[in-house]
């Protein structure tokens, strides 16, 4: 019996690996605060696919935001599937919290972790899908022991703490790598990518191998929200209902 864990890349008509779901994933960073329940209702009917909520403490990243009461209304408040982005300094502390709330998906930073593996088995120990957030400038390796306990690697396409910045390019081949990394050994690794994604760029990040794709500005920013999710589903080869 070999105790490989190597897991082969089921393979589409074409010969090439079959990847993850595609997602869009607006972050209500950029939603109108005063009336978040009918922002949500705006994008569930709109066609999204969960909801990117970014948390963020003031000391990790310089901004501050929301946390898990909100969280807990949020969840009240919508069918789709949360996704909790901790852009904090000390994250092992909150994560009950979040799960308590109603966070279905829990991303911590690389850069904030001292014992990253731990913390990864904590979130899915409270019932969360667990992902790992790399700054721009943090390599790969930050994440490539831990491969196979992750449900999602989050790269980020601007420097986290602040919605409407410019998408950085160089990224685009850490995306091409850990792409193949997963093709690799971990085939259903989905990797999100957040920041500074647009209907320009979407479809390269996606023809990069990115599978979810949050968008703040470039949804929450258009007066129709259902036309824009559906330009950007569009983007990336999903099928509208
Ligand atoms: C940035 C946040 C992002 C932000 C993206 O630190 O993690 O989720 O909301 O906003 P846009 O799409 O406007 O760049
Ligand atoms: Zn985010």
């Amino acid at each position: 019996m070999s105790g490989s864990t190597l897991q082969l890349s089921p393979l589409d008509a074409a010969g090439s690996p079959v990847r993850p779901r595609s997602l869009i994933c607006p972050s209500i960073l950029a939603a109108n605060f005063a009336r978040l329940g009918d922002e949500l209702s705006l994008i569930e009917a709109g066609g999204a696919d969960m909801v990117h909520v970014d948390v963020m403490d003031g000391h990790f990243v310089p901004n501050l935001t929301i946390g898990p009461p909100v969280v807990r209304d949020l969840r009240k408040a919508t069918r789709l599937p949360l996704d909790c982005h901790l852009m904090v300094e000390s994250p092992d502390a909150l994560l009950k919290d979040f799960a308590d709330a109603g966070a279905d998906k829990l991303s911590v930073h690389a850069e904030a972790c001292r014992h990253l593996h731990r913390t990864v088995q904590a979130i899915r120990g409270l019932g969360m899908k667990p992902g790992v957030a790399l700054n721009p400038a943090t390599p790969l390796d930050a994440v490539s022991v831990i491969l196979e306990d992750l449900d999602f690697v989050l790269l980020m396409t601007v420097n986290p703490g602040f919605g409407g910045q410019r998408f950085i390019e160089g990224v685009i081949p850490k995306i091409r790598s850990l792409r193949a990394l997963a093709d690799r050994r971990h085939p259903s690794l989905s990797i999100q990518v957040d920041g500074g994604i647009t209907l320009d760029n979407v479809a390269r990040v996606y023809d990069a191998g990115a599978d979810w794709f949050v968008a703040g500005t470039a949804i929450f920013g258009t007066r129709d929200y259902s036309a824009t999710i559906g330009q950007f589903k569009r983007s990336v080869g999903i099928p509208e209902a």
